[in-house]
């Protein structure tokens, strides 16, 4: 993996840059000694390195009961509790994959929104399925993963029996507290913890990623390796020179400081979509706090040339792109001769589809460089499940020392708990009656 930072040189102030790399270096050694803001919360820091091979083992066999007696498993989960799991399979997955006797399971997703349509269609969905499920919820408490697995539950247990039901559900949860712990221990589901210092967008290297990473089809050790690599090629003792976490978090923090407040990541695979989600999770609940932080947006090249190209090309000058390059495709394919070209693009027959792809990125961002958008592209060889665990370790290690960076404590999210105020009041939960009618008043 290579952090290329020749697109934003035209833009900084190269004194100014040591100055910040400076400072990045110290937020680095923050995060190390356990110093700075939120320090209760490092517990992510040390994780790829730290899971042992019974944890991987025990993850592995639940991973394995699941899909021998599944076709399909519903990830019921919110936020950091299922977007870097989403990320990463659908990073390695096919999108035309259908299961299949003996092939992986579906995995579908609910619990991150409330929509009736969609929990109605899956249930009928499910109902014809080999059905298993995953619920992860750290609180415990979370409204929406909290009504999707009552639903799932409920369908479950018509279709297998309590008992059978029982063999077919994992809870992903804190270790004593919170009404999923409690229901999971009465109800006699198999369990993992999340452990109290890691935080929901920083959890994807514990069973919250892993176990349905791993029941999708994908090796968690080589995930594993390759973010324990990346922890120890951005250590402490790692110089700058060497350390493209420091690089990237001085750099962004670098463009912010002179106007440019919008950081728009970038690919050009659709496989990459829940990656920029949950970059923008990451980034964004990290951040976002005290009336600062940069403004974490996506988008999926070359779909979003043909909507969002005209504003990052010309529009206000705030932006800075990052872009996730995969320098290698999976399979080659070359686009045919077409003896009337009507279509007129017998210029491109017999060139890779990939060639293609890539003078298309190449092409845009010599553009947006030209049109004043600072350019950093993070290059990585080829989508597999080793070059993942570097790419996510590098982005939680830079938000880690960029939060510090922008004196804000990048492991709480108190800004999370106004909507769920507001939502229960509405509603009429109990303790919240005096706000609700406040509320109610203002429409
Ligand atoms: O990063 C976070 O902490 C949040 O996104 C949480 O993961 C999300 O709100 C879900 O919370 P919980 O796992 O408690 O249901």
């Amino acid at each position: 993996m290579h952090l290329n930072i020749s697109g934003v040189e035209s833009f900084i102030d190269k004194t100014a840059l040591k100055s910040l790399n400076e400072a990045a270096i110290q937020a680095n050694r923050q995060l190390g000694n356990k110093t700075g803001k939120g320090n209760d919360f490092l517990g992510w820091l040390a994780l790829p390195a730290m899971v042992n091979e019974s944890d991987i083992s025990r993850i592995e066999s639940v991973a394995d009961r699941l899909r021998e007696n599944s076709d399909t498993v519903v990830v019921i989960g919110i936020g950091g509790s299922y977007l870097g799991a989403r990320a990463v399979i659908e990073a390695l997955q096919s999108p035309f994959e259908e299961c299949a006797q003996g092939r992986n399971p579906k995995i579908v997703y609910a619990g991150h929104h409330l929509d009736e349509d969609y929990l109605n269609e899956m249930l009928a969905f499910l109902k014809n399925r080999q059905v298993g499920c995953i619920v992860i919820s750290k609180s415990g408490t979370t409204t929406e993963p909290a009504v999707a697995f009552r639903l799932v539950k409920q369908l479950m247990e018509e279709k297998y029996g309590n008992d059978g039901a029982k063999e077919r559900i994992v809870a992903i949860t804190d270790k004593s507290q919170g009404a999923l712990r409690q229901m999971a221990e009465q109800e006699g589901y198999s369990t993992f913890v999340i452990p109290d210092d890691v935080g929901g967008r920083f959890s994807i290297f514990t069973p919250v990623g892993l176990l349905p990473i791993s029941v999708a089809g994908f090796d968690i050790r080589s995930l594993l390796k390759g973010a324990a690599d990346m922890e120890k090629a951005s250590d402490v003792d790692v110089p700058v020179n060497k350390n493209i976490c420091i690089q990237y978090a001085a750099i962004r923090n670098l463009l912010y400081n002179s106007g440019k407040k919008i950081e728009i990541l970038a690919n050009y695979t659709p496989r990459l979509h829940y990656l920029t989600e949950w970059w923008k999770q990451l980034f964004g609940e990290s951040e976002g706090k005290d009336g600062k932080g940069i403004f974490p947006a996506g988008v999926d090249f070359t779909s979003d040339l043909h909507s969002m190209g005209q504003y990052i090309q010309e529009g206000e000058r705030i932006l800075f792109e990052t872009v996730v390059s995969v320098e290698q495709q999976n399979n080659e394919l070359r686009i045919p001769h077409d003896e009337q070209n009507l279509d007129q693009i017998n210029f491109l027959a017999g060139k890779r589809i990939g060639e293609v792809n890539r003078m298309a990125e190449m092409g845009t961002m010599l553009a947006h460089i030209d049109g004043g958008v600072p350019n950093i592209r993070i290059e990585i060889p080829h989508l597999d499940e080793y070059s993942l665990g570097q790419l996510i370790y590098f982005f939680e290690k830079s938000c880690g020392i960029s939060g510090y960076l922008l004196d804000v404590n990048p492991f709480n999210q108190p800004g999370v708990e106004a909507y769920k105020k507001n939502m229960f009041a509405l509603l009429g939960k109990s303790g919240y009656e005096i706000e609700g009618e406040k509320l109610k008043a203002r429409f």
